[in-house]
């Protein structure tokens, strides 16, 4: 098997480590082994501390953190967890803190040996937070910006009040971007190094009632300063499409400017009547792929291997387009997601294997990956009953630590 050859698997025992997040409240560490070929995902260890809505984990390997948010859906406020990752994988809880209404996704930030700092997007409750980091997991409040919405958007019902859903660092290090899904925007904050708080600059506008979600940078290149080529793809919830852009730095920590250069469905060719609501956006660790998960668009339907008869189980999927130095997207595969509503993905660092948070059926699964051509394969190892799933992210490097 490919997986088991890259990641030099085959005749022995490995296991490596996720953690995953759900709305039953439970943050879990999984393990995933592969002996003769053949692979396991357990549950290993399990913390309620995080709170009763887990939303979002970000991971600090290099640092051996976990960070885990509350979303906090009852009404008035959600909160920020810290934990230690220990060598089995298991957690210890360091601080919890009580932050604005619902925060849904977080972004490490500040300078890799100085000064960092976490950034905070509150779906519910319409706000970024910014807060200073110390090396150990500690935290503390460095800023709250607060966001109103003169006007319902076009989809009255989710467009009622401003939704941030995202921060995402630029590859320079010098602006967070934040999607708000109601506002049709993508906020641009610049970042000041010494305080690390944050200034609002032009934002991104997308037409309206597209609600954007998720968004990702791509350096062509793999280089990053301000004159080095740059896109933005982000990814539309309530229009189902995927936006590229390229962007130009303004002087002086002056803003962005985004030039539209592509846009399509997030399915490519496959275009849905049903109501596709795509969630992730990621890109490939080779830097040449784009991979998108589509939540209830049931494209596919899989036997049901649990049940032991013939009934099928329907799956929402995974697109994959090819990344190109023109900013241009080539789609390649639509992929089922192995069932309902992948909220949420994360490749391990060799790019051979992606794992799935399935939300509506409460699976984790791991689908193999090949990483020449980037087609998404058969899952390798799933690990049900874990209810909501919101996240899914690898212990196995440098993951989402802000490298500047
Ligand atoms: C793996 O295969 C080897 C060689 O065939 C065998 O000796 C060993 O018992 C197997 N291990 C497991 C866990 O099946
Ligand atoms: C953290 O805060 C949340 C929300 O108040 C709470 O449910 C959870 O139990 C807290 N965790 C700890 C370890 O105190
Ligand atoms: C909790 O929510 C209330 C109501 O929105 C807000 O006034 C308060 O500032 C929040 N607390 C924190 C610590 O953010
Ligand atoms: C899922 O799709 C169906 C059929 O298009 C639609 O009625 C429903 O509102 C959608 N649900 C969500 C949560 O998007
Ligand atoms: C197949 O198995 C499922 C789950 O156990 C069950 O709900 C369903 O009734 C079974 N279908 C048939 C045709 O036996």
């Amino acid at each position: 098997m490919l997986a088991a050859a890259l990641l030099g698997f085959a005749g022995t025992t490995v296991a490596s480590n996720l953690f995953a997040a759900s709305y039953s409240g439970l943050v879990t560490s999984l393990s995933l082994t592969a002996s003769n070929d053949t692979y396991h995902l357990d549950s290993t260890f399990e913390s309620g501390e995080c709170g009763p809505d887990p939303s979002w984990l970000t991971i600090d390997s290099n640092r051996g953190l976990l960070f885990c948010l509350n979303e906090g859906i009852e009404y008035p406020n959600g909160s920020l967890s810290s934990f230690t990752i220990n060598s089995d994988g298991s957690l210890n809880h360091v601080q919890n803190t009580t932050t604005i209404w619902g925060p849904v996704s977080a972004q490490i930030y500040g300078s890799a040996t100085g000064r960092r700092g976490i950034a905070l997007a509150h779906y519910l409750g319409s706000a970024v937070t910014t807060w200073l980091l110390d090396g150990g997991g500690r935290f503390h409040l460095n800023q709250e910006i607060p966001y109103t919405l003169d006007e319902p958007g076009p989809n009255a019902e989710r467009q009622d009040a401003p939704h941030e859903h995202e921060a995402i660092l630029d590859p320079t290090g010098q602006y967070i971007l934040v999607p708000d899904l109601a506002a049709d925007l993508v906020r641009v904050l610049a970042i000041d190094p010494e305080t690390l708080k944050l200034t609002p600059k032009t934002p991104l506008q997308v037409p309206a009632g597209y609600g954007p979600r998720h968004g990702v940078f791509y350096s062509p290149y793999s280089v990053a300063c301000e004159s080095c080529t740059t896109f933005f793809y982000l990814v539309t919830e309530l229009a189902s499409t995927v936006e590229g852009y390229q962007v130009h730095y303004l002087p002086d920590n002056g803003g962005l400017e985004f030039e539209s250069i592509y846009s399509s469905n997030t399915r490519g060719p496959f275009d849905t009547d049903r109501v596709n609501a795509p969630a992730e956006i990621q890109i490939s660790p080779d830097n040449r792929f784009l991979v998108i998960s589509n939540r209830n668009d049931s494209s596919f339907s899989l036997p049901n291997t649990a049940s032991g008869n013939d009934t099928r189980i329907p799956s929402d999927s995974l697109s994959t387009f090819e990344l190109s130095q023109t900013g241009e997207l080539k789609f390649v595969q639509l992929w089922p997601a192995g069932g309902g509503f992948p909220r949420h993905f994360s490749l391990n660092l060799a790019g051979d294997l992606l794992a799935v948070g399935l939300q509506s059926d409460g699976i984790v699964r791991v689908l193999a990956r090949d990483v020449a051509t980037g087609l998404i394969g058969e899952p390798i190892a799933s690990l049900d009953g874990l209810g909501g799933v919101s996240a899914v992210v690898w212990n196995d490097g440098p993951g989402r630590v802000s490298g500047h």
